[in-house]
């Protein structure tokens, strides 16, 4: 069996989809291949684990490890040709799920294919759509079949997480989908130091603590600093420490990355000192205690660009539509 998975990313009409995806799949397999099919669909050749990306990801729907891509005209073929019982017990229970990307009404065809292949290998095995131990899962785009296989298909809930939802609210908050974003395209892996120096409300103290990241939060407003601890103890989270400092005069050392969403407008009060020249300042700030090859991921309005980079490559910069007013710009910057 290859080393190629699949998945399917939602269709938020951004680049960040695919950004989030390479960026996760970069930290536990750095030689990892990509191949983008289309913008919802990616193919990755690589060693990792497909149950630990689906997890964390904020932005891959649902994955495969790869069992074939063809042509519908010879998917019947194809599916009959797959050694299912390779990889299946005998009495395992199972469904087949498509994701039909194209105007084809083809979904119940082929599920019905896989279901009568698995069988014909695997007499004993049995259809369970509510509790399967194995998914077949497939995706059709244009006239393209792609199908695989996996244990692993949750649903991941961010409504409990929405800025409402928790018990300190700000205008400024994040959704937890994009603060996951934000915290996968820095590249950390569990047992990680990551830094927010203008956490707010918490949003990616809470998505990076989730997944296992250990966080220090800093805000300059004692508010914000308290409303983050109560939100982190409401998701019975925790953060290494929430400090009430300035971040132009961090008081750390060393983190392996930082992410955060710098004030601006009206919501977030920067102390009268200009997004523009805070950022600049900050800069130079993360320059100091971000090890060489780590990334610093910084939001900002899309009218302001960053100074002061020469301590760090520009890796890609992202944008997200808010409202007419605001053009969220997600900046990759990797220390040189
Ligand atoms: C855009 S908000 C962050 C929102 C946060 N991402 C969230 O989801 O809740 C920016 C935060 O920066 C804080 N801030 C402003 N100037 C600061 C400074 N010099 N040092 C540290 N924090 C500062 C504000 O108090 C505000 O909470």
């Amino acid at each position: 069996m290859t080393n190629k998975k699949f998945f399917l990313l939602s269709g938020e009409r951004s680049t960040l989809p695919q950004a989030e995806l390479r960026a996760i799949v970069e930290t536990y397999d750095d030689k990892a291949r990509f191949e983008a099919i289309n913008d919802r669909v990616m193919v990755v050749d690589g060693r990792f684990d497909l149950k630990t990306i689906l997890k964390r990801s904020a932005y891959a729907n649902a994955g495969g490890n790869l069992l074939t891509h063809c042509k519908i005209e010879n998917a019947e073929k194809s599916i009959k040709a797959i050694a299912f019982d390779e990889f299946m017990e005998d009495s395992v229970s199972f469904a087949a799920y498509i994701f039909n990307l194209s105007d084809q009404h083809l979904s119940g065809k082929m599920e019905a294919i896989i279901g009568s292949a698995v069988k014909e290998r695997l007499p004993k095995a049995k259809v369970s759509l509510k509790n399967p131990q194995n998914i077949v899962i497939g995706i059709i785009f244009g006239e393209h079949l792609l199908l695989g296989f996996t244990d692993y298909m949750e649903k991941r809930i961010w409504k409990s997480r929405r800025p409402r939802a928790r018990p300190f609210f700000h205008p400024s908050a994040l959704y937890p989908k994009f603060a996951r974003g934000l915290v996968n395209l820095s590249h950390v892996k569990e047992g990680d130091l990551l830094l927010d120096p203008f956490c707010g409300t918490g949003s990616v103290l809470i998505e990076a603590s989730i997944i296992g990241i250990n966080t220090i939060g800093i805000d300059v407003s004692m508010k914000m600093c308290r409303g983050s601890m109560d939100n982190l103890k409401h998701y019975m989270l925790e953060s290494l420490g929430v400090i009430n400092s300035d971040a132009l005069m961090l008081p750390i050392r060393n983190v392996d990355a930082i992410v955060t969403d710098v004030p601006y407008g009206r919501c977030a009060s920067s102390r009268g000192i200009k997004t523009m020249n805070l950022l600049q300042d900050f800069i130079l700030q993360a320059d100091a205690i971000i090890p060489k090859g780590r990334y610093c991921i910084i939001v900002h309005p899309n009218t302001i660009e960053l100074n002061n980079l020469d301590a760090f490559e520009v890796k890609e910069r992202h944008e997200v539509y808010v409202h007419r007013s605001l053009t969220r710009a997600i900046t990759v910057l990797r220390k040189r």
